[in-house]
């Protein structure tokens, strides 16, 4: 099933989780599976891209014919975005960045003190969405995720706009079939014209072929 709509065109996915390191044996790190992420870049390897995947640690298998850049740190994850942004048409940023990290690194593991408490101090991590936006060409289509448990639109929006993206793909909380780990996604998707899209509930494979398929018209309208 794979075709030739996009020979010739690189795509750039993040996914997963990041894991930002506390001392040798410790990480604070997130719920994310990367199935969201990993159906995006096999849907884009489907229609001919050469698809560069950068992959947080994630235990899920990668279809064959994707480069994958594993990374574990938001900071790996910026830097190989970083290298790889500018020479890329279509970006989807689906991956679950920690926002922050600790700000140092304990070279010995952490011993605990009797009865004290312990306080870990985080610093934030680069915004690889807003620092890719930065840079966008007219060219280049990038799109984003996010997942709110309040004001969930209006939050989309302010993010579209913030970040300098063409597309937010909203994930449902509101559904116990969407979000992390499932097999099915529920999203709304918020265009920068103002076109809202409200897909129900669907197959993260699905999904991503539908994304992929979106934004495929949406590059080719803006030529
Ligand atoms: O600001 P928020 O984390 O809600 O934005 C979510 C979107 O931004 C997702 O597309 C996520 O992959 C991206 N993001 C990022 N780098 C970060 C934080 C979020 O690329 N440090």
């Amino acid at each position: 099933h794979k075709d030739n709509t996009l020979n010739g065109k690189k795509v750039l996915i993040t996914a997963g989780p990041t894991y930002e390191n506390i001392d040798p044996v410790r990480f604070i790190g997130n719920f994310s599976s990367g199935k969201m992420g990993i159906a995006i870049a096999e849907a884009f390897y489907n229609r001919g891209a050469e698809v560069n995947l950068v992959l947080g640690p994630s235990k899920e298998p990668v279809p064959g014919g994707i480069n994958v850049i594993n990374v574990r740190s938001a900071q790996q994850m910026y830097d190989a975005c970083m290298a790889l942004f500018p020479d890329t048409d279509m970006a989807v940023m689906s991956a679950a960045v920690a926002d922050f990290r600790p700000k140092t690194l304990a070279e010995e593991k952490i011993k605990k003190q009797d009865d004290e408490g312990m306080t870990i101090e985080l610093v934030r991590n680069p915004d690889i969405l807003k620092a890719c936006g930065a840079i966008k060409s007219d060219k280049q289509l990038l799109v984003g995720f996010a997942l709110e448990t309040n004001n969930e639109e209006e939050n989309a929006l302010g993010k579209l706009k913030r970040k300098n993206a063409d597309m937010i793909v909203l994930n449902s909380l509101n559904d116990e079939k969407a979000g992390f780990g499932t097999d099915t996604n529920k999203v709304t998707i918020f265009e920068k014209n103002g076109t809202i899209h409200r897909w129900p509930l669907r197959s993260k494979s699905e999904l991503g072929v539908q994304l992929a398929d979106l934004m495929i018209e949406k590059i080719n309208e803006s030529k």
